[in-house]
């Protein structure tokens, strides 16, 4: 089947291999896993995910409902700050509802009788390469950073949640820091049901040591008798998708730029956010070397600079590899550009166009 570029390509057989390893964790440590939605929320390939994951994890009311919806099982919902009528409307369908504050716990408990309640803490230690993204940065909202707070809480309480990871992928670090929050929390841990660890663990990638990490895990939920969560976003699917386009023009300013049919304004805009390089698993050594660009107006909508062996022509496809976190949840109209479809390869092979857009979706966005 010809797809008409650009669109996501989400291939499941690769989103299996994360899936395979967050069931490992959940066989191996007792260690519940449940999807961040504000990473990924394509929801036409939940019915394969949920197959290995726990439920969902969310950032908003929509997001919680989403979880509801479509993917089922646990829904924890969470948001840095609740209004009175979310909280009634999510405490009708959640199983968890996590504050972020004393006050918003205060105030709501009495809405959320039938539901599971717990806080955000803080820690005060985090692992982030960007500023932008540290949890426990200089004034940090996210989650209570006084002991004597936490303590004087419990009562409403049966777990906390703790979110102090962006991009781990360094073992040692995560083990120092689960011994920091083993002594400082301990206590606290021990007279409540359930902790989350929050997202942004690295498991998933190749050579991380899955075993050691599960051991870890293991001995820190039984050591204080407590249902242990993690809250993967982007280990759940890194690498499962690409986003595939087609190379409209090749102009030269002194170096050869490709444009492609997409930009990472509307549709990765995570690479301008962090100022990162996409990943193009095509390029890699060569004679051949490009500025990948969009095709918005932005002057820096630039996927990166790439090598590759032959040279690349007009009409070209090009893919850009791991695609899927926080790419198709923040993508938007800008400049008009003709939005990705999505589209599934399924597990026995089949292409599935789940989701194409029009004029109209444009029209409808204002
Ligand atoms: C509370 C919470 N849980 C989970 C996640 C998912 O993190 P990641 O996609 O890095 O695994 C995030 C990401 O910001 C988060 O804020």
């Amino acid at each position: 089947m010809k797809i008409e570029t650009p669109y996501y390509l989400i291939d499941e057989r690769k989103l299996l291999k994360n899936l395979e390893k967050i069931k490992y964790l959940r066989d191996a440590a007792g260690v519940k896993s449940v999807l961040a939605l504000k990473c990924f929320s394509t929801w036409p390939v939940f019915p394969l995910m949920r197959k290995y994951m726990d439920g969902t994890t969310s950032s908003s009311l929509y997001e919680a409902r989403l979880g509801r919806e479509k993917f089922g099982k646990e829904v924890h919902a969470y948001c840095v700050a609740f209004s009175k009528d979310e909280v009634r409307q999510a405490a009708r369908f959640s199983d968890k509802l996590i504050f972020n504050s004393v006050s918003q716990l205060e105030k709501f408990s009495g809405l959320a009788k039938n539901v599971k309640l717990g806080l955000r803490v803080n820690p005060g230690i985090s692992y982030s390469h960007f500023d932008l993204a540290d949890p426990a940065g200089k004034y940090s909202r996210l989650g209570i950073t006084d002991k004597k707070d936490l303590l004087g809480a419990l009562p409403k309480i049966s777990g906390v949640m703790f979110h102090y990871n962006c991009e781990n992928n360094d073992f040692g670090n995560f083990s120092k820091n689960l011994d920091h929050i083993a002594a400082a929390y301990g206590d606290v841990l021990k007279k409540l049901e359930w902790a989350s660890l929050g997202g942004g663990y690295y498991f998933t990638q190749d050579g991380f040591p899955l075993e050691k990490f599960a051991k870890k895990l293991k001995a820190f939920g039984d050591k204080f008798g407590i249902r242990l969560y993690l809250e993967p976003g982007e280990a759940a699917i890194t690498r499962s998708c690409e986003l595939v386009t087609t190379i409209l023009d090749i102009v030269r300013n002194k170096v050869d730029i490709a444009v492609v049919d997409a930009s990472t304004e509307a549709h990765m805009l995570d690479l301008l956010i962090y100022r990162i390089p996409a990943k193009i698993d095509a390029a890699g050594a060569g004679r051949h070397k490009y500025v990948i660009a969009g095709r918005s107006c932005l002057a820096g909508d630039i996927f990166g600079t790439f090598r590759f062996k032959s040279p690349l022509e007009t009409g070209g496809e090009l893919r850009i590899s791991d695609a899927a976190g926080y790419t198709m949840v923040k993508k938007n109209w800008f400049n008009g550009l003709q939005m990705p479809s999505i589209v599934v390869k399924r597990l026995d092979g089949t292409l599935d166009k789940v989701r194409t857009f029009s004029y109209n979706d444009f029209v409808k966005s204002f």
